[in-house]
């Protein structure tokens, strides 16, 4: 019968182990081919050696997930347009950032019958209006795009500790399922729901929320607090995801990739540590500055966010709507000091 062929678009932190978690699939299921092909934006290591060459000899990507197997049938491709060839199922995994460029390259290069995922958390502004990722590739490529978000600290499931995530579909049941059987492990378990825009939406919001939280503990403002901003922060994604689209559904929210990410993310991600670093320097060093120098080659999505929302905001005049969000940006920008993130309870809104 018809095997799939499954690729990975990205090799940072959480695609390697997207890449690792599939892989262990492929290998068990008789609907997919063995071989998991992930494109790697090649870079030259400090040793010398190109990474996509480190990570075929050793199995393991040395930069962004050292110490961890990715398993043999994981093949690292530096070249985007052999890499996707042969797939008819493309799993997005970069940062938002570079999925224009990469769009743009993938035009007339992929299969007529492929489906895409995307596990990218963030989205674009365009003169039109806010662009999700998964549209980005779904109207630029012409395919449809599904989107996996969660409480999904890429470390953690590296080492095979347990977690949920969820799956986003628009219209298809099953394609949904075969996205599931792809990801699910003892360890990680995914659950479909079909509300696309209500679940990439979490995933991208969230990090907004936990720059906001990554600020309070750099104040050292304690557990009441952050679970405040946690609570104003999910409240403001609600109100925010349903503006843009009516069809998002309350019960997202209480998927893995609603409320547990904005836990975990606030207690463990990247975007909260530098954060809290960015608030303990008062706001003199830069985002810039602070991750380059805390994350080797690791991307934030929650400040680059914070400003895409921002300007989704004051262009529909709904900033006064959303005092936290707005405020994260202020801060962000050198606008406002990092201790305005308390400073707005006058400016309650009337959200329900
Ligand atoms: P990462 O932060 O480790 O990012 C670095 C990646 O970007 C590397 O693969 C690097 O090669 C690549 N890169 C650098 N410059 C590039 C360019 N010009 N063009 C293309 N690629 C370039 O990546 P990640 O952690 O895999 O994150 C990807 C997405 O997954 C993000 O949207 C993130 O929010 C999301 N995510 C991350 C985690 C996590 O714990 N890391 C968990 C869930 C979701
Ligand atoms: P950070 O990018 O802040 O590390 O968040 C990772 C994540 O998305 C966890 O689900």
């Amino acid at each position: 019968g018809f095997k799939s062929r499954v690729t990975v678009v990205g090799s940072g932190n959480w695609g390697s182990v997207a890449a690792k978690l599939i892989a262990s699939n492929t290998l068990k299921l008789n609907s997919f081919h063995d071989e998991v092909r992930m494109w790697v934006f090649e870079e030259t290591l400090p040793s010398g050696g190109k990474l996509t060459d480190v990570i075929n000899r050793s199995n393991e990507n040395a930069k962004y997930l050292p110490g961890i197997k990715l398993g043999k049938n994981v093949i690292a491709d530096p070249d985007l347009d052999n890499a996707v060839k042969d797939a008819n199922m493309l799993v997005f995994v970069t940062p938002h950032q570079f999925m224009e460029g990469i769009c743009k390259r993938l035009v007339g290069k992929v299969r007529g019958d492929v489906e895409a995922i995307s596990l990218i958390k963030g989205m674009e502004v365009k003169m039109e209006g806010p662009c999700m990722i998964s549209t980005l590739i779904s109207e630029q490529l012409g395919i449809n795009c599904s989107v996996l978000m969660g409480a999904n600290i890429a470390n953690e499931i590296a080492v095979e500790k347990f977690s949920e995530a969820t799956v986003g579909y628009r219209d298809n049941r099953e394609i949904a399922e075969q996205w599931v059987q792809l990801f699910s492990t003892p360890y990680f378990v995914v659950t479909p729901v079909q509300d696309v825009e209500g679940v990439e939406l979490c995933g991208t919001l969230k990090n907004v929320v936990a720059i906001a939280a990554g600020f309070v503990d750099g104040l050292d403002m304690g557990n009441n607090t952050k679970a405040a901003i946690m609570r104003i922060g999910l409240r403001e994604m609600r109100a925010f995801s349903k503006l843009l689209f009516s069809s998002v559904r309350d019960s997202t929210f209480f998927e893995s990739c609603g409320v547990a990410d904005v836990i975990t993310t606030c207690l463990g991600g990247r975007n909260r540590k530098v954060a809290e670093a960015f608030a303990q320097n008062g706001g003199k060093r830069s985002f810039d500055e602070l991750e380059a120098e805390m994350l080797q080659g690791q991307k934030l999505q929650g400040v680059s966010t914070a400003k895409e929302v921002y300007e989704v905001l004051s262009h529909r005049g709904w900033l006064e709507l959303f005092p936290l969000f707005a405020t994260v940006h202020e801060i962000c920008i050198g606008r406002l000091p990092p201790s305005a993130i308390v400073e707005y309870s006058e400016k309650k809104p009337r959200l329900s």
